[in-house]
């Protein structure tokens, strides 16, 4: 397991090159590059997705609480993907239970651009983010919707059988020159990713609590066997609170 620390000259050198600058670069073979220099190259698009959860794989109390799961480094780990990456999204469905306002607040950078989906236009117009005044706020709905959140771009696309095609959403978001985005969920979202086969890197953070039942951070359909499991290739680092599983789908065939 490798311990990440992030020394300031690091995470300046990550964020020039999140920027296509290309610099002398300081701890190139490290942990933090071998974690973070991913989510920086930008020669292709890039989907990350994350989950922070409990060690019994839950992301809140059946109740919705859901604040604090992560520890400090697994916070400051998550709004460090967030500075590094063109655009953050999440499902409706976060939105109406955290109200979250997914800038980047635990370390120095750039917000991400803030998506939503809400394919059936049902995001409360009062939600925080659409009045804080912070990045930018796209809402991607179906095309036979038509509500208009104050403050933020529509994008319509095409109802399909199964709600919005994951392929549209990310071709729409590159067309607006978001190549890399972090899906943070929450389960039905990063279980739509997994399942389109759209998800590069899935970063799940382990948090040492025991919530006991409550929501789970993956939703994806049933298999029957173990043996149709997902199996990345997995490297395990040591945020400091959290143990974080960064799983790699597109080296061994996932
Ligand atoms: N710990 C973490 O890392 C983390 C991060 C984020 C969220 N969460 C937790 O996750 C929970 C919320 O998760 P959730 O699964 O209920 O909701 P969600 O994934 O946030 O939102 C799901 C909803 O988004 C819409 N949606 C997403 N992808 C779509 C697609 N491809 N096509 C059409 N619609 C799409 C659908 O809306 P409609 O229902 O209107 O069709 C869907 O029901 C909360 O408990 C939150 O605290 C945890």
């Amino acid at each position: 397991m490798q311990r990440v620390e992030m020394p300031d000259e690091v995470w300046v050198d990550l964020l020039a090159r999140r920027n296509g600058h290309n610099s002398d670069g300081n701890g190139g073979n490290g942990p933090n590059h071998r974690l973070y220099g991913p989510l920086v190259r930008r020669e292709r698009p890039f989907v990350l997705a994350q989950v922070g959860q409990s060690l019994d794989g839950r992301v809140a109390t059946p109740a919705g609480d859901a604040r604090d799961v992560s520890g400090s480094g697994g916070i400051a780990h998550l709004h460090r993907c967030r500075a590094l990456m063109d655009a953050v999204i999440v499902g409706v469905g976060t939105i109406v239970s955290d109200d979250p306002s997914l800038s980047v607040r635990a370390v120095t950078g750039p917000s991400p651009v803030r998506v939503v989906i809400d394919c059936n236009g049902r995001m409360p117009m009062g939600a925080k983010f659409l009045s804080d005044g912070g990045e930018r706020i796209i809402v991607i709905q179906a095309d036979d919707v038509d509500v208009r959140p104050a403050n933020a771009e529509i994008i319509r696309l095409p109802r399909t059988e199964r709600g919005l095609d994951v392929a549209d959403i990310l071709q729409a978001l590159r067309q607006r020159e978001l190549r890399s985005v972090l899906v943070e969920g929450g389960a039905r979202t990063v279980g739509r990713f997994l399942d389109a086969d759209a998800v590069d890197r899935l970063h799940v953070a382990i948090s040492p609590m025991i919530i006991g039942s409550g929501p789970t951070g993956i939703l994806l359909p049933p298999v029957h066997r173990l043996t149709d499991a997902r199996r990345p290739k997995v490297d395990v680092y040591d945020m400091g609170t959290d143990i974080l599983f960064d799983c790699d789908f597109r080296a061994n065939g996932g």
